[in-house]
């Protein structure tokens, strides 16, 4: 079958479809039906089916006689330490710190923060969670105390499972202080925390409330799955919206495990026994589809791999792991290939390596550059594709589907809607436009299952962020393009998020925190283009009139503030003082431009400017410091 006949089968049965796909899972009650529309604009799926995630991701591939293959494998470069799980002992593990949490009294829909850095026990975790329909919410460890604390006061979790530390190159991250700073500053106290004491870091822990995880599992009785309600949620992942308050995504359970599974073999080529890596962190969407979910529920072999394209020890670390463990299909961000070129641009690593096992290579979380693809491509020498998804969405909405078949390849472009997405290019009016015009994109209500059903505690402002702007569509957020043949080109966001090395990451937050400096009155805070990241934030300081300090003092003193407030992953270091801001007579803050002016690229002076001798100072003080070059 090709992709235009699975994609036109869906368009023209999108419940069969879908309901067909929901075969491929164990069901406790099977659903009588896909779709859910009664209360649009909200929808959701499988509604009336019952079924657990850690079932379907665990015992079920025991029970088939499958306990003895590999589910994880946890590579450590950066310790040293590599191990592996077969289903069988992910089994053991999980319902026992299933049970171990159940008698502690977290049942359904209790939420869980699971602060945790590449280790196979986060997977653990958030399965345990699942078993016993616990809502998981894992927050990423380059994320601050403070940023915890938003989390744990929206989530209200009745615990926190942590480890000791994280481990990054160069330094070991005491995660506990900051687990005890952030419960500190929150009015919410979960009721006890598990911490995974690591070799590097012996938490110190709190009597009473704080339980090592290798005492807290030793005499607890396994738990049994429990079965939740197909549009119970399996977890909540927060991501950067325009403002400092992260938005909770709720993602319901049956629709995750249907689309996940589709994908698996659809997009990625996976089947059952095949080794599947993705290099990302559990902390993002990636990590939680597609290291945790995806791979478990096809009874595939995941990789958990704690380490950085280069330096840990070097740009060959993942062609290592590919020939090691005979992967089949690999999925990394821009960013982590772009990191490798530039410390090896002729590919001496790669040839140093057998990868005759690899297949297909995976890009996203970013716009995929021409040029990184063509790299790809000349030395690993299979086919690289970009496939393009959100958070939200928790699966490809645009994608080559390599299982199905192999599109070609236009570079810059995440090849084409997949089944159950309706993309489509809107004006500002929200009108169609002609093929090859950019535009807002959007996809036509319902998303299809797995996408998210709302935000956690926040339905309005669900609505409002994405589904009033275009009625009957749902905001990506994204601009883009779809050519003459139907594929899909993404842009730039459309709003103030930025993306730094496949992060994503709000420049309202790091303005509010930039705000809160005493000697800072106003402040503005962009992307500006980075060879290695894709963009680097770069902050805006105007201080308070008669502030007589050091202006180097006070531009160090903001960049601390916004790793100690929002984190190192926020690579925040470059912020300039300037007098004034460029603004419409309205007031807005013109950032726009303000990118194009640090980027070097031409732009076009907006009728509506207040003054437009600011722009000449911005430009000025930007090419001080080595930005605003043309050409
Ligand atoms: N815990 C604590 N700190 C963390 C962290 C974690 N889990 N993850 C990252 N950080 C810190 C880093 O140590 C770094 O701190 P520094 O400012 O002291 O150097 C900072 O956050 C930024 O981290 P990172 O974005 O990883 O940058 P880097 O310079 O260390 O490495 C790359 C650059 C390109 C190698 C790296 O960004 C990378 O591998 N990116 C791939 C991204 C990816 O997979 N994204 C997932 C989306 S699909
Ligand atoms: P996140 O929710 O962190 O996965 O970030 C989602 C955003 O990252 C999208 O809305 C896009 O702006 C960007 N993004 C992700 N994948 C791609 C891609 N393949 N091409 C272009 N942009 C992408």
């Amino acid at each position: 079958m090709s992709y235009r006949d699975v994609y036109e089968g869906w368009k023209s049965d999108p419940e069969g479809f879908w309901l067909k796909a929901a075969d491929t899972i164990d069901w406790v009650t099977p659903p009588t039906k896909a779709l859910d529309d009664t209360n649009p604009p909200l929808y959701g799926w499988f509604a009336d089916g019952v079924c657990n995630a850690c079932h379907n991701a665990v015992d079920r591939h025991v029970e088939a006689g499958n306990g003895d293959r590999v589910a994880i494998i946890y590579d450590s470069p950066i310790t040293g330490a590599k191990g592996k799980l077969t289903y069988a002992e992910l089994l053991e593990q999980t319902s026992r710190l299933a049970g171990a949490l159940s008698a502690k009294g977290v049942g359904k829909g209790d939420r869980v923060i699971v602060y945790m850095p590449m280790v196979p026990e986060a997977l653990v975790a958030m399965l345990a969670c699942a078993r016993i329909g616990a809502v998981h919410s894992v927050v990423f460890g380059g994320f601050a105390a403070p940023e915890l604390a938003v989390r744990i006061e929206d989530a209200k979790p009745k615990a926190i499972i942590a480890s000791s530390c994280g481990i990054e190159p160069g330094r070991v991250i005491a995660y506990k202080p900051m687990v005890d700073q952030a419960i500190e500053l929150s009015s919410h106290k979960p009721e006890f925390c598990v911490v995974l004491q690591r070799p590097q870091v012996e938490a110190p822990l709190v009597e009473g409330r704080d339980y090592a995880w290798d005492a807290f599992v030793a005499s607890a009785e396994p738990a049994p799955c429990v079965p939740v309600g197909g549009m119970d949620p399996l977890y909540i992942l927060y991501t950067s919206g325009t403002t400092g308050q992260p938005k909770g995504v709720v993602r319901p359970t049956a629709g995750y495990m249907v689309s996940l599974m589709w994908t698996m073999k659809a997009i990625y080529d996976i089947e059952a026994g095949d080794v599947f890596w993705s290099a990302s962190d559990v902390g993002w969407v990636v990590g939680h589809s597609y290291i945790c979910y995806a791979p478990l529920l096809a009874g595939a072999t995941t990789i958990v791999f704690e380490g950085k394209p280069v330096g840990t020890p070097d740009a060959g670390t993942f062609w290592r792991v590919i020939e090691e463990y005979r992967v089949k299909s690999f999925f990394t961000a821009p960013t982590a290939f772009r990191a490798i070129k530039r410390e090896d641009p002729a590919g001496e690593f790669v040839k140093k390596y057998d990868l005759s096992s690899l297949k297909f290579l995976f890009l996203a979380g970013e716009r995929a550059d021409p040029d990184t693809i063509v790299w790809a491509q000349d030395h690993v020498k299979v086919p690289v594709i970009d496939h393009w998804w959100q958070t939200e969405t928790g699966w490809a909405i645009a994608a080559n589907p390599a299982g199905i078949e192999l599109l070609p390849i236009k570079l810059g472009s995440p090849t084409m809607a997949m089944p159950g997405y309706d993309v489509q290019i809107l004006n500002d009016e929200g009108h169609p436009i002609p093929a090859g015009e950019l535009g807002a994109v959007v996809i036509k209500l319902p998303m299809p299952p797995g996408t998210l059903s709302t935000l956690w505690n926040a339905e309005k402002r669900y609505i409002s962020s994405y589904l009033t702007t275009f009625p009957g569509y749902y905001e990506t957020g994204d601009a883009g393009v779809i050519d003459a043949d139907g594929y899909l080109a993404i842009m730039a966001r459309t709003d103030d998020v930025i993306n730094v090395a496949g992060h994503r990451l709000s420049t309202g937050a790091m303005e509010e925190v930039l705000a809160s400096h005493p000697d800072v009155a106003e402040c503005a805070v962009i992307g500006v283009s980075d060879a290695l990241k894709g963009q680097l934030p770069m902050g805006f300081l105007c201080l308070n009139k008669g502030c007589d300090r050091d202006p180097e003092e006070i531009r160090k003193e903001c960049v601390k503030l916004v790793r100690e407030k929002i984190g190192p992953v926020a690579a925040f270091k470059t912020a300039v003082v300037v007098d004034r801001l460029p603004k419409t007579r309205s007031g807005k803050i013109l950032r726009g431009i303000m990118v194009r002016i640090a980027d070097g690229q031409d732009y076009k002076m907006p009728a509506t400017i207040d003054d437009p001798a600011i722009l000449g100072e911005i430009e000025e003080t930007l090419s001080s410091i080595g930005y605003a070059q043309h050409g």
